[in-house]
């Protein structure tokens, strides 16, 4: 059986945009043993080079021939992208790791963050990295579970807008210089402007009034935590941060939610997950703090003040890494030890 140590023959979709330029930096950071390594874009970057451990390599325009020989796929290029090459991709004998919502939700699709769910990884072909709202806020509750068992989640998230690509991050440094010149910034990533600002999520709204990304962090936290009677109310908001998402979180246990001081110690012992939590100092995690990090921060543990059972959360993890890229990556990790 191939290992990680054997040295994998890797390829990524999308290694031009923000997910894949992560994971680009993370086999540096993890000392990644790769034996060759085939990266894929769109139109707009195929011919380009990317330099990778002292090599120029050319970006090749993402096709279904491209994925001979491959050991692992990591797709990041957008839904339409995984729906119409994952399959060659399995077909040519890789593993494929998604990062869209393609196959999400799909049966016998496994949805997996590996430090809760790795054993629905099976033996699959394609595993489905969850929606990076969602990985972030279950790296803070899911330890809970030892605790009592979770009825409701409240939550409201400040999304960085690394979350909407590579793109959306240069229009923030960008359209932040326009105004501070006294300029007027025109929106083109979101409909509307981003610097200095504050907006509903850029996904559609359905008739509930539901954003698409409220829904995903709806029906993605049942599938990932197997509970399907666990109630989710989200509000998803855009911020002007440039990377990790924050979450101001309210979990409700079906009995008496458990003290700060157990809340505080089961998660300082959860794998991937850092306490920010000091009231004297009012230092709380903070998207500049959890930017570039691997661990998902967790702060302002208190109990609710409205009722007996809730217990209050905020959360700052980097999107584009425990999101993304390094979940992905963990992943293709364990399915190859
Ligand atoms: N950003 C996040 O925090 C985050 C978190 C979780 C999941 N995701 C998901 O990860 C995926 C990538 O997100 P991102 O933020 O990295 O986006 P991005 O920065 O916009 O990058 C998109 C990538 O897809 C490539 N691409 C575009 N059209 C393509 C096509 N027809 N065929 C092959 N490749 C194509 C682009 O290549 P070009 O350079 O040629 O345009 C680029 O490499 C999306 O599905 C997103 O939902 C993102």
């Amino acid at each position: 059986m191939l290992t990680m140590a054997d040295g994998l023959k890797i390829g990524i979709v999308g290694a031009t945009g923000a997910v894949g330029q992560e994971l680009l930096s993370l086999f540096d950071q993890r000392s990644t043993q790769i034996s060759e390594l085939r990266l894929m874009s769109g139109p707009r970057s195929a011919g380009s080079t990317i330099s990778f451990r002292g090599e120029d390599l050319t970006v090749a325009l993402a096709a279904a021939d491209q994925f001979d020989g491959l050991d692992v796929v990591f797709f990041s290029a957008g839904a339409g992208v995984s729906k119409s090459l994952a399959s060659a991709a399995v077909d040519a004998g890789a593993l494929v790791v998604d990062n869209s919502s393609a196959f999400r939700m799909d049966e016998g699709v496994p949805l997996v963050i590996p430090e809760i769910n790795w054993s629905v990884a099976g033996e699959q072909k394609i595993i489905a990295n969850p929606n990076c709202s969602t990985i972030i806020l279950l790296m803070a509750i899911a330890p809970l579970r030892s605790l009592g068992k979770i009825k409701r989640i409240i939550a409201s998230t400040y999304q960085s807008v690394s979350g909407a690509g590579a793109i959306a991050m240069q229009e923030l440094i960008d359209q932040t210089r326009v105004v501070l010149d006294g300029g007027e910034a025109v929106p083109e990533s979101f409909g509307h402007q981003c610097a200095f600002n504050v907006f509903s999520h850029d996904s559609d709204v359905d008739g509930n009034g539901f954003n698409v990304e409220e829904q995903k962090m709806f029906e993605e936290t049942r599938k990932i935590l197997e509970d399907d009677e666990i109630g989710l109310s989200v509000t998803c908001v855009r911020v002007p941060v440039l990377r990790a998402h924050s979450e101001a979180i309210l979990v409700e246990f079906e009995g008496d939610a458990p003290s700060v001081e157990e809340a505080r110690r089961v998660l300082s012992q959860a794998d991937g997950v850092r306490i920010v939590d000091d009231r004297e100092a009012n230092h709380f995690p903070m998207p500049i703090e959890s930017g570039g990090e691997d661990d998902v921060f967790v702060g302002r543990i208190r109990k609710d003040a409205a009722s007996s059972n809730g217990l209050w959360l905020f959360a700052s993890g980097d999107q584009l890494r425990k999101g993304a890229a390094l979940n992905a990556l963990q992943i293709a990790e364990r399915a190859f030890s």
